[in-house]
């Protein structure tokens, strides 16, 4: 299956992707992490788009499209793919269209998570990360086990540098300006599933599940487990 999730920051997007990817087996490819690497690691890239996503800015869309062809062309992404960050105008989705009509095939599923603006400030403000393994945490709604400290590798949690107030409202900003008609495209052309993203982590993933029709298949998974 090839999935795109939409939705604000702080809806829940790296959240369900990273479980719906192990669900499928295939990759969570998500651009804010790729982005975040190359900054982290000092790449010609990273110090390219530091300014961008520190500021909460969309990077501009010639520098993503090749990051994305990169990526989706790359094996481990031949049978399916949970995007997750892109597209975010309308430019990126034809983009996004294009190139995978030259790797041969299509997208299947865009599904918007869908949720109040007041609820995701309070969303971010919380979130906690890893900077070793990037697993997402949330001071409130998704603790680790040990205050500050990684489940998977016990490295110190930090807060996203995007996460910051000032930087938490352009990107709102950005959102708002750019979404709307990306939603239409997808609506349009009949690809569109809307998950309530208000809940708990478990409700809003079973919301996912119904509306990708694999509600079955994850009971399976349990049930083997
Ligand atoms: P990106 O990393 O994509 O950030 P974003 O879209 O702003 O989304 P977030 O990662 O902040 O939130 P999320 O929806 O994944 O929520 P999460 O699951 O973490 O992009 C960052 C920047 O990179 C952009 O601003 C831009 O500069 C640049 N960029 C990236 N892609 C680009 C592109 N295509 N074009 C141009 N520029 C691009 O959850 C948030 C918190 O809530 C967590 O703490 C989590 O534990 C908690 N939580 C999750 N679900 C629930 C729930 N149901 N109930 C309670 N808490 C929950």
């Amino acid at each position: 299956m090839r999935v795109v999730f939409l939705g604000p920051p702080g809806a829940g997007k790296g959240t369900q992707a990273r479980r719906l990817s192990q669900l499928l087996g295939v990759p969570h490819i998500s651009t804010g992490e790729m982005l975040r690497a190359a900054i982290t690691q000092g790449t010609a890239l990273g110090q390219t788009v530091r300014q961008y996503v520190e500021a909460g800015k969309l990077v501009p869309d010639v520098l993503m499209q090749e990051l994305v062809r990169q990526r989706l062309s790359e094996p481990d992404a031949a049978n399916g793919f949970v995007l997750d960050g892109y597209p975010r105008n309308v430019q990126q989705a034809q983009t996004l269209d294009e190139i995978l009509g030259e790797l041969g095939t299509r997208l299947d599923r865009a599904v918007l998570l869908d949720l109040d603006p007041d609820l995701l400030v309070e969303r971010l403000s919380g979130r906690l990360v890893c900077p070793v393994c990037g697993a997402n945490y949330h001071r409130r709604f998704n603790p680790p086990k040990h205050d500050s400290v990684c489940d998977r590798d016990g490295a110190t949690l930090v807060q996203r540098a995007d996460d910051r107030p000032g930087t938490v409202r352009a990107r709102l900003e950005e959102y708002t300006k750019q979404m709307a008609p990306v939603t239409d495209y997808y609506r349009q052309r009949g690809l569109l599933a809307v998950v309530d993203a208000s809940g708990t982590i478990d409700q809003v993933w079973r919301g996912l599940l119904r509306v990708l029709g694999l509600a079955e298949q994850a009971e399976n998974v349990i049930e083997e487990g």
